[in-house]
């Protein structure tokens, strides 16, 4: 199913879209062209990727059904703020998603985007550093499963889910992958123009999908069991356990009784 870049412009003042049937991934093709020096808001999109890259070192599940996309960003921001280039993501894409498909989206910490308690996308930043930790460039990467690919998910992705079920129109496909990157820009600039001010943060507490969850989580080789009380403004997981509460700034997490999302 391909898609037309010309009509995602023609929504958007903020893209500068280059479409590919399918890559390997379409984070690496970004960063080449970052390292070429093109201008900010240069996208690529595919409908599927052949090595999709996602969080942690791991696969990222992109066959076609889905839509895939990169966007080069330049930034004036320190590293550590990139994690607000995510979360800031995060609210943007849960909104076009929302605006296409009417099905309310939550947020996983840090990066993920579920529906009906199924993650239909992800989302993966990657920076890269000049010399004295300076951020050259940063590559946003999205990726939505709009339709389940043919045969289902794999059994290994119990948590993976789509956005659209079978019986939507098939006919719509096309239309809505290109409103959905548009829609996604068009909030997520606005955002990324005053990053620092974190005019995005409220919206990603709210819609988390942890807090209120027992999870346990990892830290310095022990294992807790903990309640999630909420997101901090720095986007930290606040969580609490035997009367103790602490923020967590990073790190993999699990929900009591939902089987790890390994992608
Ligand atoms: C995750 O859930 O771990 C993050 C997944 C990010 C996937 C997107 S798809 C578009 C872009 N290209 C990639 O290779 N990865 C990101």
């Amino acid at each position: 199913m391909k898609l037309s870049a010309k009509k995602i412009k023609q929504k958007t003042e903020y893209l500068y879209p280059v479409y590919f049937d399918k890559v390997d991934s379409t984070n690496v093709i970004a960063r080449s062209f970052a390292e070429n020096g093109v201008k900010e808001g240069t996208t690529i999109i595919a409908c599927e990727q052949t090595a999709g890259k996602g969080r942690l070192g791991r696969n990222f599940l992109s066959k076609m059904g889905g839509v895939y996309f990169s966007v080069v960003l330049k930034p004036e921001i320190l590293p550590q703020e990139t994690l607000f280039i995510t979360t800031a993501a995060a609210v943007a894409v849960s909104q076009a998603i929302e605006a296409v498909s009417g099905k309310k989206c939550q947020i996983k910490w840090v990066n993920d985007i579920y529906i009906n308690n199924k993650k239909v996308c992800g989302i993966l930043t990657e920076g890269a550093f000049e010399k004295k930790n300076c951020l050259k460039y940063a590559i946003l990467g999205i990726g939505i499963n709009l339709f389940e690919p043919k045969g289902g998910f794999p059994e290994n992705l119990p948590l993976a889910g789509s956005v659209f079920c079978k019986k939507d129109k098939i006919l719509l496909k096309r239309a809505k992958k290109e409103q959905i990157i548009a829609e996604f820009a068009n909030v997520f600039f606005e955002f990324y123009k005053n990053l620092q001010n974190k005019d995005f943060m409220k919206e990603y507490q709210n819609r988390s999908f942890l807090t209120g969850k027992e999870i346990t989580y990892k830290k310095d080789g022990n294992v807790y069991n903990a309640t999630v009380v909420g997101i901090d403004d720095n986007a930290g997981l606040i969580v609490k356990r035997d009367g103790l509460t602490e923020t967590l700034s990073h790190g993999e997490i699990q929900i009591v009784g939902m089987e790890q999302f390994a992608v």
